[in-house]
């Protein structure tokens, strides 16, 4: 969604700031701005559209100062345009806002009966004048933001200047993202780390409620109240090369093909092979809390439901235990039966999609553990489930989820192997044939990126299908879900995903011969692949057109599609991991094909944090 930078320093701000606002072009955004302080003179210069159009406008006329803020916006209230772009500014303030004031209605309209007349469709607006509001009354800018908040209803990542006080940026949150970097002679403000990397390593991620006083000097954090908070600094390791396209025509290209590194790092250190166990830092369960479990909650959104979907099963055979696999946005508005004996795995990417850390939340008032399985160390979700395990993928910038998907599959394999031996149900020396299949993963992700060519020929046979259908059993459904959002996401093909087995309960209807079916038909478990060639046979025998994702060696399977892709041989509970990985480079493909912007589908945005 929507992102923000910050910059006081000794260098000129708005080149900073447009940079650091494409390093978060990936959250997705419809216009992007600048406000540029020099000494009391503010500059405001805004531009509908993609990053270029205001680089154009600043490259004609650079707002000259050492002190700005920066945003680009994802349209929520009022339509994408010059005016309605962040910074809002009114009477020498300017203000950036990520998220949602409910009531911005009534605060309008009280403002406007004092006399303030606003430029903009948007809720954000507000906050200008209501930092004016209290200056007009002799307060501080600090003073003025803590005022402005206690105000509204809602959610927001706040960053503010004033002609009145050029030398600092205030900046407060609640329930929106917000990280502090610390340089020298120079600080930072971002919705998101990659926006800093460039410049520092060193960050603080606010909690909310937390103002910040920024100047090039330091950082002064205090609470709501004013009094003095300290926060824990962060080392971030990402490099900034690895928030880069390293010579890939798009990041989803590049997320796609680092996933052997991606899967490598979230083994490291985890796999103890003589003891035939998993280590977690930061693991909290008891041996006695894990065996009185009687359910694992995954509550997750997108891509990161369908690991969890495919974790379920890793579960539940490993470890014997029921796992109900809910979609957040479910899960919080329902009245689940969650107790004390329980833990919720809250699975997400960015650890901020606003739905999925409701929905943890939810389940810790009921009294459950929390897990989260997330990519983003300080995220929300990090610092508010009882204990993290981090998925290491390093940065995923592209929309489409692809590393964070098969990162996500590993950690939950990883925990379902740890519970199968704190409960007794995984013997050592099983756990040790699971974590030596596991250790092998990322050579055979090598080879199956070798289909790449093979890929790109089918999309290019089917890139003007109207339609995909998706077909996979047991643990291949998820990957049939995955595959379907991938290509709709991304090529905006109408795709959908089935368990094979629901094919004769509707779908059939669709197939003839406009229709592609791509079929995930791996050879274990048996029972399903059984199944699916009967699926692959019910096709064809309508005159639909089958892409088999098959296992190396098997004829039957290719002899009956009419294009298949061959997978290397793994177990049943490795396939998921394996048999994705085609599915996204045929997206991928088909969507570069169709020219459309595969790293920021239309009206998509990375981290989902409003409702
Ligand atoms: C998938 O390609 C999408 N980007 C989307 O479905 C995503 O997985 C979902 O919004 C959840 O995001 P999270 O993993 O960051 O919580």
């Amino acid at each position: 969604m929507c992102g923000i930078v910050g910059y006081v320093g000794d260098q000129e701000a708005a080149p900073i700031l447009v940079a650091g606002l494409k390093r978060l072009e990936y959250r997705g955004y419809d216009s992007a701005g600048v406000a540029v302080l020099n000494d009391a003179t503010l500059t405001v210069v805004r531009a509908t559209g993609k990053l270029r159009n205001l680089e154009g406008k600043v490259a004609v006329e650079m707002p000259k100062g050492r002190i700005g803020i920066g945003h680009t916006r994802w349209a929520t209230h009022g339509r994408p345009s010059d005016e309605n772009a962040h910074p809002h500014t009114f009477e020498g303030v300017s203000v950036v806002h990520n998220g949602i004031i409910e009531n911005h209605l009534a605060l309008k309209a009280a403002l406007k009966a004092k006399g303030h007349v606003f430029a903009s469709e948007t809720d954000s607006e507000v906050f200008a004048h209501l930092i004016r509001e209290s200056q007009r009354a002799g307060k501080s800018l600090p003073e003025a933001v803590r005022v402005a908040v206690s105000q509204i209803k809602g959610t927001y990542a706040l960053v503010a200047i004033t002609e009145a006080d050029p030398t600092r940026i205030v900046c407060t949150r609640e329930s929106q993202p917000m990280v502090l970097g610390y340089g020298e002679g120079q600080n930072f403000i971002a919705s998101d780390v990659p926006a800093l990397l460039e410049h520092t390593r060193d960050v603080v991620f606010m909690d909310d409620g937390d103002v910040a006083v920024v100047t090039k000097d330091g950082v002064e954090l205090t609470d709501r109240s004013g009094a003095k908070v300290v926060r824990k600094h962060t080392r971030i390791d990402w490099t900034p090369g690895m928030a880069e396209k390293n010579g890939h025509k798009h990041f989803m290209h590049k997320e796609i093909c680092e996933q052997a590194r991606a899967v490598a790092d979230t083994l490291r250190g985890r796999i103890l092979r003589s003891e035939g166990d998993v280590h977690f830092d930061g693991w909290s369960m008891t041996e006695a809390q894990v065996k009185a479990m009687d359910r694992v909650w995954i509550l997750a959104c997108g891509t990161s439901w369908h690991s969890g979907l495919a974790g379920k099963w890793m579960i539940e055979t490993l470890a014997r235990i029921p796992v109900e696999v809910e979609l957040a946005s479910e899960f919080r508005y329902r009245d689940p039966i969650v107790t004390r004996s329980q833990l919720a795995v809250a699975i997400s990417q960015s650890g901020e999609t606003l739905d999925t850390l409701a929905a943890m939340r939810e389940a810790k008032s009921r009294g459950a553990t929390t897990m989260t399985l997330c990519n983003v160390v300080g995220s929300a979700m990090t610092r508010e489930a009882d204990f993290t395990v981090l998925t290491n993928a390093g940065p995923e910038i592209g929309v489409a989820s692809t590393k964070a998907f098969t990162t996500q599959l590993v950690g939950l394999y990883l925990l379902a192997i740890k519970l199968g031996r704190m409960r007794g149900t995984l013997t050592k020396e099983q756990a040790q044939e699971h974590l030596t299949s596991l250790a092998g993963v990322p050579k055979v992700i090598e080879q199956v990126l070798l289909t790449e060519a093979k890929v790109k020929e089918i999309a290019r046979k089917y890139m003007h299908a109207q339609d995909f259908l998706f077909l996979g059993r047991g643990p291949m459904h998820p990957v049939a879900l995955e595959g379907a959002l991938k290509l709709k996401e991304i090529s905006y093909i109408h795709a959908e995903g089935y368990a094979g087995g629901e094919m004769k309960h509707g779908p059939i209807a669709l197939i003839d011969e406009k229709m592609p079916v791509l079929v995930v038909a791996p050879q274990e478990p048996r029972i399903h692949y059984e199944k699916i060639i009967g699926n692959i046979e019910e096709v064809r025998a309508r005159g639909g057109q089958v892409i088999a994702v098959v296992e190396e060696g098997d004829e039957h399977a290719k002899s009956l599609a009419n294009d298949y892709i061959e997978i290397p041989k793994t177990s049943a509970l490795i396939a998921p991991l394996i048999a994705t990985i085609p599915l996204q480079l045929l997206s991928y493909h088909v969507a570069d094909l169709r020219g459309t912007d595969v790293d920021q589908p239309r009206n998509l945005a990375k981290s989902v944090t409003v409702e």
